[in-house]
């Protein structure tokens, strides 16, 4: 490979959607920001320099970081944030995976405005699994807000309430013709009749699920999370926060001049307010120079979306994926399992601190959690803490492997709602192989939550609604060719079960890809020790590393 040098200068600048003018934190000074495009085998090497007057970390998604993890970006888990003034170096090298992934913000709700693709092509002369595709096009998903996001989760942390929501959902950061103000702000994208183009799909929302369709178009899903699928054709797909969903779309051969939709809107299934609009973008046919323009445009078509809750069709779509499994591509899924851990995932609550009103279920603060912890972001770098041997004081290694007090979890709620607080780490020895069940819970309504996972990517091993049964379920597991990924939904009122194994060094982040449920708390971290060999050790941190 060789090595990519890029320099994303961090700073504000004016943007209006909506009719509303805001100052965002940009790269470069777009929204949504620059493509990193490299192929695999590349190092990459980006130059990150603030000049915006807030914190910053930025967090490449998706990409395994392996021996790398001072690249990874979570602020105050792998590093401290970049302030106003300094620079920090990302430097990481791409390794075993092709597809799209995508960058972000990693610090408060910074990413709202600061994302972008990341795109990797195979080696060179090394062709995709399926049809060369004549174009290809990212296709960014995220949430507009007139107002600042940082005032809205400061304020939604002091009330303990739920934040507002957003004011508009979008394609490569415009909203298209269905909200106020805002038809010039529309994605445009033009095909040829008879031409297959490669979609790279991204969910950079905050904070919700979505489903996507193009009007009178089916795609073929070929790749998702940077990881090939075996293809299977769709009008409509599902794609949670974190996720990226590669499609081939096949343009018609024989409609010139013809315009249709292409739109998304939420799958929700919790309680509380949102936003159930739709962000709609355009799929223009070039009519051929041969054809007469007379022939008259198609009306355009809004493609038929399921429904806002539509659990069954998000279950029988998410079950469709499958990984490649063949020589090439082989599964990597761990056929034996060293260590075995179930962890609820869900919301819960904390008192309500003095003076304040909260808005949480009897005047409680909502807080969320993994095993009943909610997980307190410590003021200096997990990471730097471990690998410096000085972890007393800001973390603990007895983050529970099972649930403290296991309830009926998708039936009546337990009484007591509260969850206890702290800043608590599961270690792993090089190499475990690990097996995690991750069990929804209802205590506050039940919810879906996207879980994930730095550093690794994972097999989906087995998936299903109620309770897991320990002795009913595992024999049902798919060890044969289960989906790889980084980014995974946890049904709502279900269990996902995953195995990955632990061969990459360094202190990994776990969390809900809903940014509102990160800040309450919905997170974790593995250890994940070196191993004894030299190529198994996590080399020291490189000398610009910020400094809480
Ligand atoms: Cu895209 Cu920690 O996340």
């Amino acid at each position: 490979g060789i090595t990519r040098h890029y320099k994303f200068d961090i700073k504000l600048q004016n943007v209006t959607r909506l009719c509303h003018t805001k100052s965002i934190v940009t790269v470069n000074g777009q929204f949504p920001g620059p493509p990193l495009v490299a192929r695999e085998g590349d190092r990459v090497v980006v130059k990150v320099v603030n000049h915006a007057q807030k914190n910053i970390s930025l967090h490449w998604h998706g990409v395994r970081q392996l021996r790398s993890g001072w690249a990874d970006g979570p602020a105050y888990i792998t590093q401290c944030p970049i302030q106003t003034g300094q620079t920090y170096v990302y430097n990481f090298t791409i390794t075993g995976q092709r597809g799209t992934l995508w960058w972000h913000a990693h610090i408060s709700w910074i990413r709202s405005t600061l994302y972008g693709p990341i795109i990797i092509l195979p080696k060179l002369s090394v062709p995709y699994p399926f049809p060369k595709p004549y174009k290809e096009v990212p296709i960014i998903f995220g949430e507009w807000w007139n107002v600042d996001t940082e005032a809205v989760i400061m304020q939604a942390l002091q009330n303990g309430g739920g934040p507002n929501v957003s004011d508009a959902y979008t394609i490569n950061g415009l909203p298209g013709p269905l909200y106020n103000c805002s038809s010039k702000d529309t994605f445009k994208l033009k095909v040829k009749p008879g031409k297959t183009y490669l979609l790279r799909l991204i969910n950079a929302a905050l904070n919700d699920e979505l489903f996507f369709s193009i009007s009178n178009h089916t795609v073929t899903v070929v790749e998702a999370d940077a990881v090939y699928v075996k293809p299977f054709n769709t009008d409509t797909l599902l794609i949670t926060p974190g996720q990226t969903t590669n499609v081939l779309l096949k343009t018609k051969p024989h409609v010139p001049n013809a315009t249709f939709f292409m739109a998304a809107r939420p799958y929700f299934t919790g309680l509380g307010t949102f936003d159930n609009s739709t962000t709609v973008g355009i799929l223009e046919y070039e009519h051929p120079t041969s054809l007469s323009s007379s022939i008259k445009k198609l009306p355009l078509f809004r493609p038929p979306l399921p429904s806002l809750n539509d659990t069954a069709f998000a279950t029988n779509f998410t079950k469709r994926f499958r990984s490649l499994a063949t020589t090439t591509f082989p599964t990597k899924v761990p056929l034996t399992v060293d260590q075995r851990f179930l962890f609820t995932v869900g919301l819960g609550t904390n008192p309500c601190p003095k003076n304040q009103t909260c808005q949480g279920p009897n005047g409680t603060k909502f807080s969320a959690n993994i095993n009943n912890v909610s997980f307190v972001l410590p003021s200096t770098a997990l990471l730097q803490t471990y690998f410096s041997g000085q972890s007393n004081g800001v973390y603990t290694t007895d983050f529970p492997d099972s649930p403290l007090n296991p309830f009926n979890y998708t039936g009546t709620p337990p009484n007591n709602t509260m969850v206890s607080n702290g800043t608590k780490v599961v270690v792993l020895p090089f190499n475990t192989s690990v097996e995690l069940v991750m069990q929804g819970t209802s205590t506050l309504g039940a919810e879906n939550h996207p879980l994930h996972i730095h550093g690794y990517n994972f097999y989906v091993v087995g998936q299903g609604f109620g309770n897991f049964d320990p002795n009913k379920d595992p024999p049902n597991f798919n060890l044969i060719d289960p989906v790889e990924r980084n980014t995974v939904g946890v049904p709502s009122g279900g269990w996902v079960a995953i195995r990955f194994l632990a061969d990459n060094p360094g202190v990994w982040f776990m969390h809900c890809h809903f940014e509102v449920h990160i800040s309450w708390g919905l997170r974790m971290a593995w250890v994940v020790l070196d191993g004894n060999l030299p190529n198994q050790k996590l080399p020291p941190p490189p000398s610009d590393l910020p400094k809480c």
